[in-house]
C-alpha cells in the first residue's frame, strides 16, 4: 500500500515509546531497515569532515514527527528537527483540527528564482538596459549553456528582467536572470550562469559588473496553503473572534508580525533543516516577502466563513530543493524526504507552507485562550527536573510534583527529589 492511503491521524503518539514510533514512521513511509538504522543513529564524522570545513565533532538537535497531516487529500506525516520543546505536539494538533474540514489545500508557482547582475559606472543607463534587452536571447543562450541538465529536464533561463535603482554611488543597471531551477534549491545553478554573463554584459553595456548572485528574496517562487479550522473543535464562535482579534495585532504592527512570523518560521525551519535544505535562506526570503509593500506584517491571514469556522492562508517565498546540496549528503535528510514521500521539490513546499500556517495558528490559538505557558510546561518541568539531578523514574515524579505546585523552578525540584529520595 502506497503511503498516500495509510492515515498520518495517530491519537497519543507522543505516550508510545521511541521504538513504537519508529515502528509507525517504518510501516507508514515503507522505510527499509537500513533507513531506520540511519534516523536512530548519529552522523559519521567522515560525512561531516566533507560537508564543512574544520570539523570537531557532530553537534546534534532532536528529530520528531508531525502526525495527521492531509495535503491535497494526501496524508504525511512530518519530520520536524528542533530544539523548541511544544513546537511538534502543537503542529500535529494544528493538522487534527484542520483534517475536520479537509486538510490543506495549496497552490505552488512554478521553481522561478532570480539572480541578479550589479551593473555600474555607465553614463547612459536607459540606453545600456535597452540594450540588455536587445540581447535577451543571446544572453539566456548562454546562462543555458552552463547546465544542460537542467534544460534537459525543463528547466533553465527563462527569463531576463531590467531595473535601474538610483544609489549614492550613482545610477546603476541590475540585471535580474529568472530561472526554472526545477527539483533544486537552485543557487548553485543561477549564481554559475550569472558568473557567465558577468563579462557578456559588460561588453554590451561598457559597465563594469560587480555583484552577480542569487536573491533570496525569490518572490517568482511563491507557495500558498490554506485550510480551514473547526469552529467547534476550536471551543465555539467565540473562540474564532478571539484568534481574530489576536492575529490582526500581527497584520497591523511589526513589533508583533515579527513574533507571529517567528512562530510560523517554528515549524517551517525545523522541516527545511530536516530535509537538509538552507533555512537561511528560507528565513531571508520569508522576512523580505513580509515587508514586500514597505511594511512588515504578518505572512499569514485569517477571517471567518460563512459557517463561523476560521480559515487561515499563508503565502511565502519557498526556495528549497529535493536534489543536490546538503539534502543528497546527509544520510537523515535522504530519510527525512523518504518519510516525507514527497516526490518533487514543489511538492515538499506545499508541505512546508501547511506545516507553517499549522504552526502559526497553533500558536496563536493558545495565545488568544490560555497562552503558551500551559503547553510548554511539562518538557520544562522535565528539564528542570534533570538538571536537579533527577534521574529516570524520579524525573516524571518531580515534573508532576512541580506542574500541580503550579512552581517549576530549579530549588523547588532539588527539594522534591530529596523528599522523594
Ligand atoms: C514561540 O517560539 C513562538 C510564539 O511566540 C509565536 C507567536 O507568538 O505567535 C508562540
Amino acid at each position: 500500500m502506497s503511503s498516500s492511503k495509510k492515515s498520518s491521524k495517530v491519537s497519543g503518539f507522543y505516550k508510545m515509546p521511541v521504538e513504537k514510533r519508529i515502528e509507525f514512521v517504518k510501516e507508514f513511509s515503507d522505510l527499509a531497515e537500513e533507513d531506520v538504522n540511519i534516523i536512530s543513529s548519529s552522523l559519521d564524522i567522515e560525512t561531516a569532515d566533507r560537508m564543512v570545513e574544520n570539523v570537531l565533532g557532530k553537534f546534534e538537535l532532536p528529530l520528531g514527527l508531525a502526525v495527521n497531516f492531509v495535503i491535497n487529500g494526501k496524508d504525511y506525516i512530518i519530520p520536524m528537527v528542533t530544539e523548541e520543546s511544544s513546537v511538534i505536539a502543537a503542529a500535529s494538533n494544528a493538522a487534527k483540527i484542520a483534517r475536520i474540514k479537509g486538510g490543506f489545500t495549496t497552490e505552488c508557482s512554478s521553481p522561478l528564482m532570480i539572480g541578479q547582475l550589479q551593473l555600474l559606472h555607465i553614463d547612459d543607463v536607459a540606453g545600456a538596459a535597452q540594450k540588455i534587452m536587445n540581447h535577451k536571447k543571446e544572453i539566456l543562450q548562454v546562462a543555458n549553456d552552463q547546465d544542460k541538465i537542467l534544460v534537459d529536464l525543463g528547466g533553465g533561463a527563462k527569463d531576463l528582467e531590467v531595473r535601474i535603482l538610483d544609489s549614492p554611488m550613482g545610477k546603476m543597471i541590475i540585471t535580474h536572470l529568472i530561472v526554472d531551477v526545477r527539483d533544486a534549491m537552485g543557487a548553485n545553478a543561477v549564481n554559475t550562469m550569472c558568473e557567465a554573463l558577468a563579462p557578456i554584459l559588460e561588453e554590451i553595456t561598457g559597465g563594469k559588473i560587480r555583484l552577480k548572485i542569487l536573491s533570496n528574496l525569490a518572490d517568482k517562487r511563491l507557495v500558498k496553503a490554506k485550510a480551514v479550522f473547526d469552529k467547534e473543535k476550536m471551543g465555539g464562535e467565540k473562540a474564532v473572534d478571539a484568534f481574530l482579534e489576536s492575529y490582526t495585532l500581527a497584520s497591523i504592527d511589526p513589533y508583533r508580525a515579527a513574533t507571529h512570523n517567528k512562530g510560523i518560521m517554528n515549524g517551517i525551519d525545523s522541516l527545511i533543516i530536516a530535509t537538509g535544505n538552507d533555512f537561511r535562506a528560507v528565513e531571508a526570503g520569508a522576512h523580505a516577502y513580509a515587508a514586500r509593500n514597505g511594511q512588515y506584517t504578518s505572512l499569514t491571514s485569517y477571517s471567518k466563513n460563512e459557517n463561523g469556522d476560521l480559515v487561515g492562508e499563508i503565502e511565502l517565498p519557498l526556495a528549497i530543493g529535493i536534489v543536490g546540496g546538503a539534502g543528497n549528503i546527509h544520510p537523515k535528510a535522504k530519510v527525512c524526504k523518504k518519510v516525507l514521500g514527497i516526490k518533487t521539490a514543489q511538492e515538499l513546499s506545499e508541505v512546508v507552507a501547511s506545516l507553517g500556517l499549522a504552526q502559526n495558528f497553533a500558536a496563536v490559538f493558545a495565545l488568544s485562550t490560555v497562552g503558551i505557558q500551559k503547553g510548554h510546561m511539562s518538557l520544562h518541568a522535565k528539564n528542570i527536573a534533570v538538571m536537579a539531578g533527577a534521574k529516570n523514574h524520579e524525573i516524571d515524579k518531580v515534573a508532576e510534583q512541580m506542574i500541580k505546585e503550579g512552581k517549576i523552578k530549579l530549588d523547588r525540584a532539588k527539594e522534591i527529589l530529596a523528599e522523594i529520595r
